[in-house]
């Protein structure tokens, strides 16, 4: 199996392919790889953070599956320590240092640290980055419409806000932001894990319907409502099963059904938690 999968144009001209690996809590060894089996399968876009630890392994994965380096889609993420102009930089190189690769294709502020406020700084010194062909695009993680509000106050504005997202907690207030600002929005765990999300019987009737998993199902919903999703597995047929979403199409009743999972369960609070 080789799938192709659809991208979405970012602002800055690069394009998003709108499935990529998740690779939390995976380590170096791990990472490496469950990403050069991904790219056998079909997935382009892999998603990292310094956080987790594993940068060194994602690049290790993509030089061993062979892959060009143009077709690859690689994110990482900062911590609050580099949430400065100059901070950026640094982070960046020490990112591209261990993926072992000159330029990443979306670097993101991974938590706001609202407390900390230098994520406007930050976000310039991406700006500078992303000018000098470091980083083709620049966005942002865990940010709620107010902290998006304030970088659009001062003339900055993300192309891509990656945030908590399932059909429990489908984020319409900032799905709403992002759609007024012109921002992708990304999905991190879309399976919803530690929830009994895959165990509902709307997703199950829909599964049994299109002979699908309910992963597949809310992971084609996703699709569907225009949001780059980023399920992690490290296991080699759960990743073919989260590419294998091209062949069906939820009707837009259904796509309302799964809008109507939603619980009121809490999502990380980004104004209180970050790094
Ligand atoms: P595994 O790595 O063993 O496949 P999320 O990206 O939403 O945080 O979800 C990740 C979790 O969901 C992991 O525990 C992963 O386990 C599991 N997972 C990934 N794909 C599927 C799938 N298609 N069906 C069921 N569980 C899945």
């Amino acid at each position: 199996m080789n799938i192709s999968v659809p991208v979405l144009p970012l602002r800055s001209g690069a394009a998003i392919p709108q499935i990529g690996l998740g690779t939390w809590p995976l380590d170096d060894d791990e990472a490496a790889r469950v990403v050069e089996t991904a790219v056998g399968l079909g997935y382009r876009h892999f998603d990292t953070a310094e956080n987790y630890r594993n940068e060194k392994g994602v690049g290790a994965g993509l030089r061993r599956s062979g892959i060009d380096r143009a077709d690859a889609f690689i994110t990482t993420k900062f911590n609050k320590e580099w949430h400065s102009y100059d901070g950026v930089r640094r982070a960046l190189d020490a990112s591209t240092q261990r993926l072992g690769t000159e330029y990443v294709d979306l670097l993101l502020i991974h938590w706001p640290n609202p407390g900390l406020d230098q994520y406007v700084d930050a976000f310039r010194g991406m700006r500078a980055a992303q000018e000098e062909g470091l980083v083709r695009a620049v966005g942002v993680s865990n940010f709620k419409p107010a902290h998006l509000q304030k970088l659009a106050d001062a003339g900055l504005v993300p192309e891509v806000n990656q945030v908590q997202l399932d059909p429990y907690r489908p984020r319409r207030d900032v799905r709403a932001a992002n759609d007024e600002l012109g921002i992708v929005t990304e999905a991190w765990s879309p399976l919803g894990k530690g929830t009994s999300l895959l165990e509902e019987a709307l997703l199950k009737d829909l599964a049994a319907k299109y002979g699908k998993t309910p992963a597949q199902v809310v992971l084609r919903w996703d699709v569907q409502s225009g949001i780059v999703t980023i399920p992690k597995s490290a296991n080699p047929q759960r990743l073919a099963e989260n590419l294998d979403i091209f062949d069906f199409e939820l009707d837009p009743g259904e796509m309302s059904a799964l809008e109507g999972l939603e619980t009121g369960l809490p999502v990380t609070d980004s104004d209180s938690f970050g790094h």
